[in-house]
């Protein structure tokens, strides 16, 4: 019999629904929430209720694109943390409702795992190469910054991580720093392609073992820009795409540093990325060519699986699944990752 998984995802600003049979993505629908954008950063309360507006459409359009009835549906997975309290209370609550109604299990997802597993994600007539365990996973997002070693569907390890900003934070704050909108780290990517990477120069952290840090370098962009504006108050709006190229391919450099390192001490060479971050296309190209000179195999998301999205967590619910993992209608939504 088919296993078929409604996955659901509604941590930050994205509703998303998705269906994934027997662990192949049939449909994967993303409300985005554009109203953030005025305000310079996701809104809690305004992400809550755009949610609440979203997720009965977002639903009922993923189980239409699947050609599937609710009848068919085996488990609903979601997102249970780490995110918006609010936000995550709306997915939540609609899944205990579709579970009580349907009569089936409930399982609950943890965000960061689903991004692990987003490189897994493929169309069943797709043939892409998936990693072999244990591989290396550098999970770059809007809140996390981690090295881990994922052992299998269900397990990995941390063994680096951020002891202050995450890579998709020091984007989006660099962003505003020069006047860009919420969310900046698309915008940063976009304006680093026609920029010069070398133009400008960062000091990189000195942060020992595998663990990065980014709040210094997000300080240090600031006071060189607000010494660049005093001598010219043009400097920004006349060199946007150099800056955007620099601090773009300095937070790269940091990035892929610490993962080579990470490769030798571990000697593993299958290397994947996920998580928001990961969407960078300049991350993409450096982690290709870094892969040629260090001989790793590298395993990339497609770009609509790097950001948040609910095909990651019907994918992670399916492997629950498949291991009886499931909670209770009792289960609750967690702001933060327990340590
Ligand atoms: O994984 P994600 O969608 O949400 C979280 O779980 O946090 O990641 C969002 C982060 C934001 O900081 C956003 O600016 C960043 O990913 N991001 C990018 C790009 N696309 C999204 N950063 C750099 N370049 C991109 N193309
Ligand atoms: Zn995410």
């Amino acid at each position: 019999m088919d296993i078929i998984i409604l996955g659901i995802e509604s941590s930050c600003d994205d509703t998303s629904a998705s269906i994934i049979r027997n662990g192949y993505v049939v449909s994967n629908n993303v409300a985005n929430q554009d109203i953030h954008k005025k305000y310079g950063g996701v809104v809690p309360e305004l992400a809550s209720r755009a949610h609440q507006q979203n997720i009965i459409p977002v639903v009922d359009i993923a189980i239409r694109e699947a050609g599937i009835t609710p009848e068919d549906i085996s488990a609903i997975a979601t997102t249970s943390g780490p995110g918006l309290m609010g936000a995550l209370l709306v997915g939540n609550s609609f899944t205990k409702g579709f579970a009580l109604a349907r009569n089936i299990p409930i399982i609950d997802v943890n965000h960061l795992h689903a991004h692990i597993l987003s490189v897994f994600l493929q169309k069943e007539d797709e043939n892409k190469p998936m990693p072999p365990f244990p591989y290396l996973c550098l999970l770059v997002s809007g809140g996390h910054t981690q090295i881990l070693i994922v052992k299998s569907h269900l397990e990995s390890e941390i063994i680096g991580q951020t002891i202050d900003d995450a890579a998709g934070e020091a984007f989006d704050k660099c962003a505003k720093v020069i006047g860009l909108p919420y969310p900046g780290g698309p915008l940063i990517d976009k304006f680093s392609s026609e920029g010069n990477p070398k133009a400008f120069q960062f000091n990189k952290p000195q942060i020992p073992d595998l663990n990065y840090s980014f709040s210094g370098l997000k300080t240090s962009f600031l006071y060189f820009l607000r010494d660049q504006v005093k001598e010219n108050p043009g400097f920004i709006d006349n060199n946007t795409s150099d800056i955007c190229a620099s601090i773009q391919s300095t937070i790269i450099d940091i990035l892929l540093e610490k993962l080579v390192i990470a490769s030798h001490k571990t000697g593993i060479k299958h290397i994947a990325i996920a998580g928001g971050v990961s969407a960078n296309s300049g991350l993409r190209n450096a982690i290709k060519e870094t892969g040629i000179k260090e001989k790793w195999q590298v395993y990339i998301p497609e770009f609509k699986y790097s950001t948040d999205n609910a095909a990651m967590i019907g994918i992670t619910g399916y492997y629950k699944f498949l291991n009886k993992d499931f909670s209770g209608l009792n289960s609750a939504p967690f702001a933060r990752n327990k340590v």
